[in-house]
């Protein structure tokens, strides 16, 4: 009996070494301790001892329960260890919330308005389905002018069509109120052409309008340039090329110094030192007739820009389209 009981303990023992799991845990606990269990039956067996063993293997019995207990107590409080530990680890590296950001244009947009709000500037708005009247007549285009043609026009009837500019804004907005004016218009615009790497069939502009008395052309150098350093650095230039639109005169194209090679000469402005940013000029009196503002009275001046153009640059993209294709290998580097 003696030695039964010493087996008992050893391969108790050897089986408990082994556990690993809480399943293997219950396993065991149940082996021993339950109401079917070794221990138990030992105590059932009494009435088969010899009366006058039984006092010897009640106790071997109760030892031997002892020893079951403690080790399968001690077990178990290192699982609930583990476990407490395992929901409490606070070196666990934390799981990562997917944050979303600004679409690289909205963010250049973003700078584009604090520069002009802070200024006195407000944001004016306009429809992205326009009529012919407001995206061409009312800013000087007379019908079958060639300059209608240079815009090339998305028409959905003879009278309607997808603004080719944000330029009707100016006149939207003159309609609506007097002088002075200062606004710029972002939005999207549309025009017929082929996606590649630098045309889209739509694409984003922020005009300018700024008109009161005594608004002149030195205004809208000034202004340009300021915008210039304050989105590029201070040493960035602004170069300004006469050129023609039917809503300003006199009219221009300007330049930035290219932001790559700061004006000596690179790959990306084609070893000129400028890349060509917009149009802009002084609002044209056939453009005040048209929203009954006095030319004698009142001057302005209007600008356009490209966000896509600018945004462009600023990063370094070489392919519009890579905007719009909501990749977002690509628009998670911004
Ligand atoms: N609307 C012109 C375009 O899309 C850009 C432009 C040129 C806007 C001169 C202006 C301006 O306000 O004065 O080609």
């Amino acid at each position: 009996m003696k030695k039964n009981f010493k087996d008992l303990q050893t391969a108790f023992s050897e089986e408990i070494v082994k556990v690993k799991t809480v399943q293997e845990f219950e396993a065991i606990r149940i082996k021993y301790l339950s109401k079917k269990g070794v221990i138990q039956e030992l105590y059932a067996s009494m009435p088969q001892i010899d009366p006058k063993d039984r006092p010897t293997f009640g106790k071997e019995v109760n030892d031997l329960r002892q020893y079951v207990e403690k080790k399968i107590g001690e077990l178990k409080t290192q699982f609930e260890k583990k476990k407490s530990k395992e929901v409490l680890d606070f070196t666990l590296p934390g799981r990562m919330p997917f944050v979303g950001r600004k679409h690289p244009l909205t963010q250049v947009l973003d700078e584009v308005k604090r520069f002009f709000l802070q200024l006195g500037f407000s944001i004016a708005d306009g429809p992205d389905v326009e009529t012919d009247y407001y995206n061409f007549t009312a800013l000087n285009f007379p019908k079958n002018h060639p300059a209608r043609a240079m815009q090339d026009t998305l028409f959905i009837s003879d009278a309607v069509l997808l603004r080719t500019h944000t330029s009707p804004v100016q006149i939207r907005t003159m309609q609506k109120q007097p002088p002075p004016i200062r606004i710029i218009a972002p939005g999207r615009v549309y025009r017929r052409d082929t996606p590649d790497a630098s045309h889209s069939p739509f694409f984003h502009q922020v005009e300018g309008l700024y008109v009161d008395k005594g608004v002149s052309f030195a205004d809208l150098r000034a202004i340009i340039q300021e915008f210039a350093k304050y989105l590029f650095g201070d040493d960035i230039h602004v170069r300004f090329r006469p050129s023609f639109f039917p809503f300003t005169e006199p009219s221009m194209e300007y330049d930035f110094n290219c932001i790559f090679c700061r004006g000596k000469g690179c790959k990306v402005c084609k070893y000129t030192g400028w890349v060509e940013i917009s149009g802009a000029g002084m609002v044209h009196p056939n453009v005040f007739k048209a929203v009954d503002y006095d030319p004698a009275i009142y001057t302005g001046y209007a600008f356009g820009m490209g966000i896509d153009r600018i945004a462009m640059l600023r990063y370094n993209i070489d392919d519009i389209r890579l905007f719009f294709e909501n990749d977002l290998r690509f628009l998670q580097q911004f």
